[in-house]
């Protein structure tokens, strides 16, 4: 080839792929210009045609001017499957799905990576099916156990949960599909939750609400959010000035729309004023909505602008030159081998070793000939259940199958079904109360079973009409004579493993002591017994750290012990102020059940010292906080670093320790490792309720380094100055 020629193909080259780059968006700039455009030849009518649902998960758009509809989609357990004007099955054959692991078990990997595949992968799925905005993630904080939603949610933490929802929000929008996060925010119970109107210091907002969301709009540049049901200091969040437009669109810039939670709009003039651009839900018919023709009547009466109006319609159109309108989404995909191995790796990487202290696990299967089977839960799947979103999942392997697959053609798997969870969130009291009676002759069954095998594996916890949106739980025991089915089989068969599926924390303490083998999993997407299975057998090497305390008893955690849940007359005061989770219990020194960060591997991590890379910082600057990690076992493991720091001397309240950095790592058999984590001088900020800033505060801070929050391994000094 001559000279000539191989610069005209350079050059050809250089020509199309900066044309491919161009097609692939919009700037800012043209984007806006559209907006322009667009907005100048729309009525007032079609305008407002936009901002209220006419169908379950759709708005309007406007045909004559080629803006399509608004579609989107639960979330966040997959896209969920397409429904008819009453939210029945819209009878659909292509509308099935990936199941992803529920959102505590996406915290319990503490792998951001694995957050953003998850989103991408739901991302895919999304554009896949035609959806503009996937209703996902979903992240408020854990305050009580009790929470219905618990299982949706991520964790206790709010630099756990900003740390996923970033990485998540980005997987998700890489495919031109906007996520939308939600709830916001302070949504914390179900009991009352269309009622109820939290009441917080503005440090708890601050420092332990609203951090994900901050950093979902500022670092994750979420388009799309939803406004919480409940109301915050006496407004309704869809309708609540200090939340939405000085908060969100004035700090925190957010460009993006803010949408109601289904039926969560309450007013017309208010929530068009202070926030709200769309109203969404199934209320019908639709033009009677607050934000159809009340809306159209409160302009025409000078009650809300015209501009206000133009400001929605361009936020929607905004998320549209990112969506469906954008220059050249993908085509998304559904149900493929790749997204199956992600929804595999984070269930895989979820599941947590709770106590190992005989050395069951990994199974010797070459030991053992048979093994029972034991529990409802080995049998039952999760992708529906309860009220509330889930997904017609295209497969998902239960825990049985798993085992089946994996081991079942050398040992001999006995089923007995030890319990059967009749129980549906709708059912009346008592017949729920009813469900939680031991099933004398399947217990029976059971202990038949494990006696006359070489080990049982029983499977409990929740479910998805146990645990479910709308409700919150109305304690931490274990349901469905749960208890008692382990009693029985373990005195039956003194090698019995407990598996333990939910998505909230329960009532271990009995299992803890007289059981040597717990193993936690999660409602764990379409992969889960597959994933299950190879952590049982030793394929994969347990490395999921529990995302939320476990308490001994209900009334050790914070909203208990200040009996201040669900709240008196519609309000809950956060009474325990920034102390919410683990930052409770290490400060007052209470004894967790499990603590938050907590979980085993079949392998050992020793830490050696820590060390900072300077002993002097100011604010703005970096930590550069490394040490060495040795892998002193015979397994190949991933371990999660843990970095909290303490400020002894402080002028205001602190916590005992706060998380601040955490990486997971793999390290192979007998290697050794260097671990260096990063902590923002910026992240030691408390928030000064006076001057109404984050205010570093210098002097001394520690910061502790381990493998859970009450498992600390290393420390190093530094001064703030
Ligand atoms: C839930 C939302 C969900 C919406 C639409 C509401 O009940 O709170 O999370 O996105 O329904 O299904």
């Amino acid at each position: 080839m001559n000279l000539t020629v191989k610069k005209l193909i350079l050059a050809t080259a250089v020509v199309f792929s900066a044309a491919s780059l161009f097609a692939q968006s919009f700037t800012e700039a043209q984007i806006s210009g559209k907006i322009k455009e667009k907005l100048a030849q729309m009525t007032l009518e079609e305008k407002i045609g936009m901002l209220h649902a006419n169908g379950i998960f759709t708005s309007a758009g406007v045909a004559r001017l080629g803006i399509p509809d608004l579609n989107s989609d639960d979330g966040p357990l997959g896209v969920r499957e397409d429904v008819k004007p009453n939210w029945a099955s819209a009878g659909l054959t292509t509308d099935s799905a990936t199941f992803f692991p529920n959102g505590s078990a996406l915290a319990a990997t503490w792998n951001p990576a694995l957050a953003n595949r998850f989103g991408i992968a739901m991302g895919e799925e999304a554009r896949a099916r035609k959806k503009d905005i996937m209703l996902a993630p979903a992240f408020n904080i854990t305050r009580t156990p009790l929470n219905g939603r618990t299982y949706e949610y991520y964790s206790e933490d709010p630099f756990l949960n900003a740390q996923l929802a970033v990485a998540t929000v980005k997987g998700i929008q890489s495919q031109n599909v906007a996520a939308c996060i939600k709830h916001y925010a302070v949504n914390n119970q179900e009991v009352d939750r269309n009622g109820v109107s939290v009441d917080l210091s503005e440090r708890a907002l601050r420092e332990i609400y609203l951090p994900a969301f901050k950093a979902a709009v500022e670092e994750g540049n979420a388009w799309v959010l939803m406004s919480a049901y409940n109301k915050v200091r006496g407004e309704y969040m869809s309708e609540n000035n200090y939340m939405l437009n000085t908060i969100l669109k004035g700090e925190w810039k957010f460009k993006g729309l803010v949408m109601s939670d289904w039926g969560g709009t309450h007013n017309t003039i208010n929530a068009a004023n202070y926030g709200l651009d769309i109203e969404m839900g199934s209320r019908q018919p639709y033009n009677t909505n607050y934000f159809a023709d009340p809306l159209l009547a409160a302009v025409k009466a000078g009650k809300v602008t015209e501009s206000t109006i133009d400001d929605k319609v361009s936020r929607i159109l905004w998320v549209m030159y990112h969506t469906s309108l954008s220059a050249n989404p993908p085509a998304g995909k559904l149900n493929t081998p790749e997204h199956s191995k992600t929804v595999y790796d984070v269930a895989s990487e979820a599941i947590v070793l709770l106590k190992n202290s005989a050395n069951m696990l990994p199974l010797n299967t070459s030991k053992y000939k048979s093994i029972a089977i034991i529990g409802d839960n080995a049998t039952q799947t999760f992708h529906l259940g309860g009220f509330g979103a889930g997904v017609k999942a295209k497969y998902e392997v239960t825990a049985l199958q798993g085992l089946k697959n994996h081991i079942g053609n050398k040992i001999d798997l006995k089923f007995a079904q030890g319990y059967k969870a009749d129980y549906k969130n709708n059912y009346p009291a008592a017949r729920k109360e009813a469900a939680n009676k031991p099933n004398a002759g399947l217990i029976q069954q059971a202990v038949d079973a494990a006696k006359s095998s070489d080990a049982a594996i029983v499977f409990i916890g929740g479910n998805r009409e146990y645990e479910t949106e709308s409700a919150d739980r109305k304690t931490l025991e274990l349901p469905f004579g749960e208890q008692e089915l382990v009693d029985a089989v373990t005195a039956a068969n003194p090698n019995t493993i407990v598996v333990v599926v939910g998505g909230a924390p329960y009532d271990l303490g009995k299992i803890k002591q007289n059981n040597n083998t717990i193993v936690w999993s999660w409602y764990n997407g379409s992969e889960n017994g597959n994933a299950l299975a190879d952590v049982l057998t030793g394929k994969i090497n347990p490395s999921g750290k529990m995302p939320f305390t476990f308490p001994v008893k209900l009334d050790d955690s914070p909203a208990h012990a200040l009996k201040t849940y669900p709240g008196e007359n519609h309000k809950a005061e956060y009474k325990e102020g920034i102390l919410v989770g683990y930052r409770w219990f290490d400060t007052k020194k209470i004894e967790p059940m499990y603590p938050f960060g907590y979980g085993l591997s079949y392998t050992n991590f020793k830490y050696a010292a820590l060390h900072a890379n300077k002993a002097i910082y100011k604010p703005g600057d970096k930590v550069i906080a490394t040490l060495k990690l040795k892998n002193t076992g015979k397994f190949t493991g991933k371990e999660v670093v843990q970095l909290y720091v303490t400020k002894q001397v402080s002028k205001v309240e602190r916590a005992d320790k706060e998380l601040k950095a955490f990486k997971k790592v793999a390290v192979p058999a007998g290697k050794e490792i260097t671990v260096t984590l990063n902590l923002n001088i910026n992240d030691l900020a408390y928030y000064d309720e006076a001057d109404k800033k984050w205010v570093v505060e210098p002097g001394k801070y520690k910061l502790l380094v381990g493998s859970s929050s009450r498992d600390i391994r290393g420390e190093a000094e530094i001064t703030v100055k």
